[in-house]
């Protein structure tokens, strides 16, 4: 095996090379390398400075996640930290791409970081329901004060170079890891710089504790967002201990708090998301040495909804994009939209003043489809109806270069009937973005029964590109996420026949961790849209249909399921829709009963579960966690409980089962019977998690 860790000499300068790929994660090898290679250096008499780098893409990006869980092995990170931090030789952190988590921990045990213009520092563990354990919650409000620290530790968010420089973080931006922190570590040397251990420097800290509000105020912005989550808070009263005590007992504090987050269920399902998001942009079935196919220019069919914030998004990216539509008046409509949304964002100061002219200089209205035979992508997102699909992957065919990728938007329709209006559904796939477009990060990438290989790397790879996350889907009506919330909105719709109000339904979903419930996202989509297609189908659906029939289209109109006071967005329950449901319920001459709360959660919830397991058995979906990355990318699951599957295994699919086979009986509706992947695993005591353990060990 290669050393870890290496050391070499750079006259009296020892430098520390740390090169574990793929991202110099601390497993306990590099915890031992840096250990020994830093006391090495400290013994040996020709060595008067140390400096601590990374070979590779990034300088240390953290603990070893996979490691937590499992017995530790010394040595600690804080045996590590200490070592750099007591050195009696001045020792420099030199730092590129990204330092996070333990990484920026262990540079901040160094006497001095320096960095190189593009990286990015932070303390991420927030983001895996964790705080940082290594002494960065009592060591960077030292280095950069409360009110910073509390943004990047309650936040999760990371800062670039320059910004670390303003704030004292790193001592100076330099061009190149290595000359840069070897210069750097001479000047210490010539200029005979004392070395500034943190933990001894509480100089930043003495505003916010002569006055803590300068803390509490910080912790109030940065938490408003953080409903139902455990870590947020619990780095905060971290941070809240650095400013109360002194730094010993802050670090046992933040011990305290760290030994109990990682054994936690919100910490273990946030960092079951965050391997679950990486697992799924690896796609099966795809054979060795595929490869994506070059995209350099891309073409959007539609400046509607979807079709602009697509668009936004390659642009926010750098990618050029041409826009297409029907007409000038559609056209100009849709780019109007566009402008006006990067002016608002930049208003908010979200993007630089400057960025939306750049953004839009990249996107190219048009009118007229034979503009497309540049594009090395082509999405289409018009009208959901088939006809004009195929209509548009028609013209397609005759206009777009060999090889070119042409994905349809579509949110139900069968891909593989698009595909063959084509001489080339080898290159035809979808390509699902959430609304809005510009924001959610889910895309669905469907494969087609024809769909080559490498068009379905090149959707894949451009996703990740575009900073969305990807998720492969297979053919089937509404794919993993519409389909799993078909089977969710039927129930809630029963539930209001059998005596459940809208309010209350909405509440338990909300409660649980949804951003919204079923019916106040109905009056946000608007109503007339399912109103029209049940009519157009012959299918009646009693309450909502009378809803539309009294005008009630949801919050464009003022009142759907809820009522909406002018100009606001926040549904408010409206006692004429209770007595609308009465009245409906009587003419069909139903009483209502008392509905749980439990009830409504079950029936909000294990549908979708037994849904999920369908869809894995049909091979929609290729494993459990892609369900869940679906779910918590483009629906707003609640991170903490990872998604519907891992949520699944976490309550025990034989409750599961048995829940489903008793509202199947209850409420009379055969759909909720288990599926026979459920009821197998169940009676084998297994979870969904078992599958992929079981493919794994099949590859
Ligand atoms: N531990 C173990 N594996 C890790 C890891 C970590 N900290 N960080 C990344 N990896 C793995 C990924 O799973 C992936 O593996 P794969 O190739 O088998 O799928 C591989 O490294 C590459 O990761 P990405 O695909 O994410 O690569 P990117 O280049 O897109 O991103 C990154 C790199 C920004 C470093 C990103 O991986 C990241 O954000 N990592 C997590 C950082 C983090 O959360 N650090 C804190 C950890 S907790 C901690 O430090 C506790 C301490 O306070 C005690
Ligand atoms: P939209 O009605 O807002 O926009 C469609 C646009 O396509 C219109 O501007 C129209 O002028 C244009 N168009 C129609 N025919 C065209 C043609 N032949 N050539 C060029 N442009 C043409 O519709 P929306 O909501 O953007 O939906 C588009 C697609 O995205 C649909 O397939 C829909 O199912 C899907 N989708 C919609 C989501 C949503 O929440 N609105 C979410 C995910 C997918």
């Amino acid at each position: 095996m290669s050393e870890v860790v290496t050391r070499e000499r750079h006259d009296v300068i020892a430098v520390v090379t740390v090169d574990s790929p793929p991202v110099n994660a601390l497993s306990a090898a590099v915890r031992r390398g840096i250990l020994d290679n830093v006391n090495a250096a400290v013994a040996d008499p020709e060595v008067q400075a140390i400096v601590l780098t990374c070979a590779g893409r990034t300088f240390i990006a953290g603990a070893d996640i996979t490691e937590f869980g499992k017995p530790a092995q010394p040595p600690s990170l804080n045996d590590v930290i200490a070592a750099l931090e007591n050195s009696p030789k001045p020792t420099i952190a030199a730092i590129h791409g990204t330092a996070l988590g333990g990484g920026l921990e262990v540079a901040l045990g160094c006497h001095f970081r320096v960095a190189v213009k593009d990286a990015r520092l932070g303390l991420p563990e927030v983001k895996l329901g964790l705080l940082p354990g290594a002494g960065g919650t009592q060591r960077l409000p030292r280095a950069v004060g409360p009110e910073l620290a509390v943004q990047m530790i309650v936040g999760g968010n990371p800062i670039g170079a320059a910004d670390a420089l303003k704030h004292g973080l790193i001592e100076e931006v330099v061009e190149d890891r290595v000359a840069g922190g070897v210069a750097f570590a001479r000047k210490v040397l010539v200029e005979k710089r004392p070395t500034r251990r943190l933990r001894d420097d509480d100089s930043k800290l003495a505003a916010a504790r002569a006055d803590r509000s300068i803390f509490t105020n910080a912790v109030a912005s940065m938490t408003k967002k953080a409903r139902g989550l455990e870590a947020p808070f619990a780095c905060a009263d971290a941070i809240g201990a650095a400013i109360d005590l002194p730094f010993d007992q802050g670090l046992a504090k933040e011990r305290e708090g760290f030994l109990k987050l990682v054994v936690s269920d919100q910490s273990k399902a946030q960092r079951y998301a965050f391997f679950a998001e990486r697992e799924a942009a690896k796609v099966d079935g795809v054979p060795d040495g595929a490869k994506p196919r070059p995209v350099a220019r891309v073409a959007i069919i539609g400046a509607g909804t979807m079709g602009g914030g697509i668009a936004m998004s390659f642009a926010n990216a750098g990618i050029p994009v041409t826009l297409i539509e029907t007409g000038k008046e559609q056209l100009d409509r849709g780019m109007g939209i566009m402008q006006k949304n990067y002016e608002a964002t930049a208003a908010r100061g979200g993007i630089p003043a400057d960025a939306p002219a750049k953004r839009m200089g990249l996107i190219t209205g048009v009118v007229g489809l034979e503009n497309v035979k540049d594009a090395d992508l082509i999405i289409e997102a018009v009208f959901e109806t088939m006809a004009v699909k195929k209509e548009v992957f028609t013209a397609l065919d005759a206009y777009a270069k060999p090889g070119a990728v042409l994905a349809s938007n579509t949110s139900y329709l069968n891909v593989d009937e698009i595909a063959a209006t084509t001489k080339r559904p080898q290159d035809v796939l979808g390509m699902h973005f959430f609304s809005p477009a510009n924001v959610m990060k889910l895309c669905e990438i469907v494969r087609g029964a024809k769909t080559a290989p490498d068009a379905l790397l090149t959707a894949v790879s451009i996703a990740k590109k575009i900073a969305k996350v990807p998720v492969v889907a297979g053919v089937c009506d509404g794919f993993i996420g519409n389909r799993m919330l078909a089977a969710r909105s039927k129930q809630s719709e029963k539930l209001l026949f059998e005596g459940a109000l809208p309010q209350q339904v909405d509440a338990v979903v909300t409660k649980f961790g949804m951003p919204m419930g079923p019916f106040a996202m109905g009056d946000l989509a608007g109503l007339d849209i399912g109103w029209r297609s049940r009519q157009d189908r012959g299918i009646k659906s009693e309450i909502a249909d009378a809803l539309c029939e009294a005008g009630r289209f949801g919050q464009k109109t003022g009142k759907g399921y809820y009522k909406y006071e002018q100009g606001s967005r926040s549904p408010l329950p409206d006692p004429e829709v209770e007595a609308l449901i009465n009245d409906t319920l009587t003419k069909l001459g139903l009483k209502r009963r008392e509905v749980s709360d439990e009830e409504i959660l079950e029936r909000m919830v294990y549908p979708m579960i037994n849904e999920g397991a369908r869809i894995l058995e049909e091979k929609i979906a290729a494993r459990p966690s892609d369900i869940d990355v679906v779910w918590l990318y483009g629906y707003g699951w609640p991170i903490y409980r990872g998604g519907p599957m891992h949520y699944a295994d976490s309550v025990g699919l034989k409750h599961i089962a048995e829940r489903l086979a008793f509202y199947a009986k209850a409420t009379n509706d055969p759909s909720l019977e288990p599926a026979p992947l459920l009821k197998r695993l169940a009676g084998e005591g297994k979870t969904f998690a078992s599958l992929a353990q079981q493919s794994k060990a099949a590859a």
